[in-house]
């Protein structure tokens, strides 16, 4: 069965990331060419108890679309009822989280913590798999540490609990972020399942895309980190993948309107001090290798309305302009 989002030539799909991927930032990379993305993931138990900040992470806007909403928890029956009010929120898809590595979430259970109780996984997903009408996928880690990687067992259980597509971070719980992920996992868990497999860890530039579809057979890669401040990864390695070529990073005056594209929708949502203050965590990923980066983004610390930021950011254009001429 071909799944929305995945059923293109090589699509590359935006990760979930917690306090990053949220609406704003995923409408961002859908308009940079993400063929698919996630939400960050939402707690089971706060959707269950009808927490407002668990529900709010279920908005979703029709640019948006396709969409995977993620879901973590460590109890069965919290994992089904958050899998059906997720449904209502009409994803195309509903994505099972083992793979974090939190003390939070995996010291309780969940999470990566599931990788150690392949059983409780597995009868997990075959239960969210019953419960809902949507495809339903799941993202795990290699496994608990070195000593215990059993990602092929994952991935044949999830197969048989008939999940519709696994994303493999190739790395271990215990490696957190750290480290090189190994991709020749993502090469073995494609051989031995029919699914498709969606490859992810350590994908920074076009190339490295190109190497994990080559180097593994995945059927899509997914992009994390490098797309932190950074959408127009999807659109370059596509031109990558197309031509060979990587097309030159974004001009300051693009990033500068990308930003303020975000900010300003992120403002709509959620209030213009609040997103004011989120988007500080943004900006180290807009900015990078630019001339002057460390000291533009100090200074856009301390703004609290857009208007200051625009100022800040204006005054950053001088810089780049004095610098470009320098040079
Ligand atoms: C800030 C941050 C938040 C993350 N939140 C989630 C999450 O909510 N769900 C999830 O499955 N993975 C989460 N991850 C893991 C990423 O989805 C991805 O698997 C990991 O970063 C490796 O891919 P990358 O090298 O492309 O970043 C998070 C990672 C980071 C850095």
């Amino acid at each position: 069965m071909a799944l929305p989002g995945l059923d293109g030539d090589h699509p590359l799909v935006l990760a979930p990331l917690e306090d990053i991927t949220d609406g704003p930032f995923r409408r961002l990379a859908r308009r940079h060419g993400a063929d698919l993305v996630f939400s960050e993931f939402v707690s089971a138990e706060g959707l269950v108890h009808g927490a407002a900040k668990s529900f709010a992470k279920l908005r979703i806007l029709p640019a948006e679309h396709p969409i995977a909403i993620q879901v973590f928890g460590s109890r069965i029956d919290s994992v089904v009822a958050a899998a059906r009010l997720a449904q209502q929120a009409e994803p195309e898809i509903v994505d099972l989280n083992f793979g974090c590595p939190a003390r939070k979430v995996a010291g309780k259970g969940g999470g990566a913590g599931l990788l150690r109780t392949p059983d409780l996984l597995e009868e997990m997903a075959r239960a969210v798999v019953a419960a809902v009408d949507l495809p339903v996928t799941a993202k795990v880690r290699l496994g608990w540490d070195m000593g215990t990687i059993n990602v092929l067992d994952v991935a044949a259980r999830l197969e048989r609990a008939g999940v519709a597509a696994i994303t493999v971070h190739a790395r271990t719980r215990c490696q957190r972020f750290r480290g090189t992920a190994d991709w020749s996992w993502i090469a073995r868990v494609k051989r031995a399942v029919s699914l498709p497999v969606i490859g992810n860890g350590d994908v920074r530039e076009p190339a490295d895309a190109e190497r994990m579809f080559r180097e593994t057979g995945c059927d899509a890669v997914m992009i994390g980190r490098g797309a932190m401040g950074n959408p127009w990864i999807f659109a370059r390695t596509r031109h990558y993948l197309r031509t060979g070529v990587s097309p030159p990073p974004p001009s300051y005056a693009e990033r500068v309107a990308v930003m303020l594209v975000h900010l300003r929708e992120a403002a709509e949502e959620k209030g213009e001090r609040r997103a004011v203050i989120e988007m500080r965590k943004h900006y180290r990923g807009y900015l990078k290798h630019l001339p002057g980066a460390a000291r533009l983004r100090a200074a856009l610390m301390t703004p609290e309305s857009i208007a200051a930021v625009v100022r800040v950011l204006a005054d950053g254009e001088a810089v780049q302009e004095t610098r470009d001429g320098d040079s």
